[in-house]
Parts: structure tokens; C-alpha cells; sequence
């Protein structure tokens, strides 16, 4: 049997490591008021590769940044006054806001699933703003759990959810007792001009429709998706896509994957390497569109681990 991710009380020793191997790409989990996250270096984009493959999470969706406080959560996104209102009243706590990125200081393109817009939130856990303190890095954060599986409540939770470090699960679990919201955040996007509520959770939606006014559900109307992990929006390219391409077509764009490329053209790993084709797929995107590029064909990509997702991406590119 592989050994399991150890568990560290949350102290400053404990903190001080663990801040140092997310700033050096690893995986540690970490309490929070709502739920146990399990956080990556939300700018490196391999680090956030791993949190989807030891999720073992069949698609992409875009991950929440957690940051120490309101200062810092200015750098990666784009405040307007109800933002502002909303913060000074909320923050720190189970609150997550949807709010246009920053383009000039912001994630890696796979925290955001390669959206112009960005999840950010501020913990209400005086412990983990510390430690998001001493990281020194926005964290992108999910449930420390595996998909499908329960949100942890505890570090043990996390412990028997997740693989440990040798298999891709994180390195250490800072265990900081027991979560007092028990639930996750409640996500507001505010980049539409009717705030829209994403995700029902810890701060009550009359809490927050005291400070905005009323709020629309997302789920409302027949347009919209119903369950909440199919409620954030997608980004996809402009062109045209096919998918499964050996060969492409005169005039095409093609993205390669491993010996399966062609030369001048993007390659999503060389080496065949799929964390490092996560890593790279939404900024190949946004460089073939932003090169006006009106058809592109992808190289096969195997349907196995993070393969998965990147097919599942690529199929939603393929049909809008
Ligand atoms: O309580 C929490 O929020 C926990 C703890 C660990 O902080 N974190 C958490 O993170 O639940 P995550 O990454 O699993 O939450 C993602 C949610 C999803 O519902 C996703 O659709 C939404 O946030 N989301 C993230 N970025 C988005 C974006 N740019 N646009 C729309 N929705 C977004
Ligand atoms: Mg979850």
C-alpha cells in the first residue's frame, strides 16, 4: 500500500512548510470556515493541473483563488462598487465573488478554465488567511475531496478521500480542527449587471440581498443550467475545431499532442505528457484565437486521467 498524505496540526512550523511547497508547485490541503481546500499556486498552471487530476474530475471547471485579504483580492480582479459594498461587509467569510480578471496580474489561464473572468474569495478562518499569508501566492482551491465524494469536513476526511503525495494527492494536511460552516461558499457573480447567484452556501442569500438588492438565482429561467457545477459559463474558441486528427487540412490550424504534430505548430506536450497538456490547453486556445486562426484540428488525446477533461473541452469547443 502507498503511504497517505500526513497530517500536520496547523501551527506555524507546519504552515511555514507547507506555504513553501505550494510556492514550489505542490499540493496542500488546508481548513478553511467552509470546507477542507485543496490548494495549488493558482499562477502555475501544472500546479493546478494536479489539483484536477487528484480530484480525478472528468471536465474543467474553474477553480475559486483564495487570498489573505481585500488588498490582495484587488490585484487578481476587478472591483466595481457593489463588489466594494459587498466585500466591506462580508469578507473575510463564505463568500466567493465572480469578478472580471485583471489582465495584467492574474492566474494561469487553467485556474479560470481560460474565462476572462475570475472566482476569488477572502476565508473567513483567521488560520488560513494567515497561512494564505505566508504562501505569498493566490491559492486555487477546491474540496479537498475526490470527485463525486463528500466535501471534507476534517483533515481525516481529506486523508481517506485523496491519494496520498506518491500518487498525486497532496503533500501535507494542515489540520485545523473541524469546519465551522461546514458547507462551502456561496458564489455571486457580479460580472453580469443583475447579480447572479451561482452557488447557494454558507452566507445566506437574504444577507447578501441586503446590501444589493434582490439577486436573480441562476437556475431561474429555462436557459439557464440547473446544477451548480454546471453553472459557470465555458470558454471556447472562436474557430472551428475536429477532434481525433492525425493529419490536418491545408489551412488549418493543428494542435499536437506527442509524436502526433506538426512542425511551427502548437504541441500540447511533447513528451505525451497529459498534466502537462492540461497545463497548456487554454493558452494554446487563446493564442490560435487571438491569431484570427478559423479552423483548428487537435491531435488525439488519450480518454484516460486528465485526458478525460481535455476531451470533454474539446468536445464543448466542437459543438458552439
Ligand atoms: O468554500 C469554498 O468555496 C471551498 C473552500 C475550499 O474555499 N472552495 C470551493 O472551490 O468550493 P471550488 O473551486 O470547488 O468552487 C468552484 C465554484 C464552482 O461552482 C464554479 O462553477 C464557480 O465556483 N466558479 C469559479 N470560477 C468561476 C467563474 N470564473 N465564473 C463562474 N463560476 C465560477
Ligand atoms: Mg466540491
Amino acid at each position: 500500500m502507498t503511504s497517505k498524505s500526513p497530517i500536520r496540526a496547523m501551527d506555524a512550523a507546519a504552515m511555514n512548510e507547507a506555504a513553501k511547497l505550494i510556492r514550489d508547485g505542490a499540493l496542500v490541503a488546508f481548513a478553511t470556515e467552509t470546507v477542507y481546500g485543496l490548494g495549488g499556486d493558482a499562477t502555475n498552471a501544472d500546479a493546478v493541473a494536479r489539483i484536477f487530476a487528484a480530484k480525478g474530475r472528468p471536465s474543467f471547471n474553474p477553480l475559486i483563488t483564495h487570498v489573505p485579504d481585500i488588498r490582495t483580492a484587488h490585484d487578481i480582479a476587478v472591483f466595481d462598487d457593489r463588489a466594494v459594498d459587498l466585500v466591506n461587509s462580508y469578507w473575510p467569510g463564505p463568500l466567493t465573488l465572480v469578478l472580471p480578471k485583471n489582465p495584467k496580474r492574474s492566474v494561469a489561464e487553467l485556474t479560470t478554465a481560460g474565462l476572462d473572468s475570475i472566482a476569488v474569495r477572502v476565508p473567513g478562518s483567521a488560520t488560513a488567511r494567515k497561512f494564505l499569508n505566508i504562501c505569498g501566492v493566490p491559492v486555487a482551491a477546491p474540496s479537498a475531496n475526490r470527485s463525486g465524494g463528500i466535501s471534507p469536513t476534517r483533515a481525516k476526511h481529506v486523508q481517506m478521500s485523496l491519494s496520498g503525495p506518491d500518487d498525486g494527492g497532496p503533500t501535507m494536511i494542515l489540520d485545523g480542527g473541524s469546519c465551522d460552516v461546514g458547507l462551502e461558499s456561496t458564489v455571486i457573480d457580479l460580472t453580469t449587471e443583475t447579480p447572479t447567484l451561482l452557488r447557494p452556501g454558507g452566507l445566506s442569500i437574504d444577507d447578501i440581498e441586503t446590501i444589493l438588492g434582490e439577486i436573480e438565482i441562476a437556475g431561474d429561467d429555462n436557459t439557464a443550467p440547473k446544477s451548480p457545477g454546471m453553472m459557470s459559463r465555458h470558454y471556447a474558441p472562436k474557430a472551428a475545431l475536429r477532434m481525433n486528427v492525425k493529419k490536418p487540412e491545408k489551412g488549418e490550424a493543428f494542435i499536437g499532442f506527442g509524436h502526433i504534430s506538426v512542425l511551427g505548430q502548437p504541441n500540447l506536450s511533447q513528451d505525451g505528457d497529459l498534466l502537462e497538456a492540461a497545463a497548456n490547453l487554454f493558452d494554446v486556445l487563446h493564442a490560435l484565437d487571438a491569431s484570427k486562426t478559423k479552423q483548428i484540428a487537435v491531435a488525439p488525446i488519450p480518454d484516460e486521467d486528465l485526458g478525460m477533461a481535455i476531451n470533454d473541452r474539446l468536445r464543448r469547443a466542437v459543438h458552439t
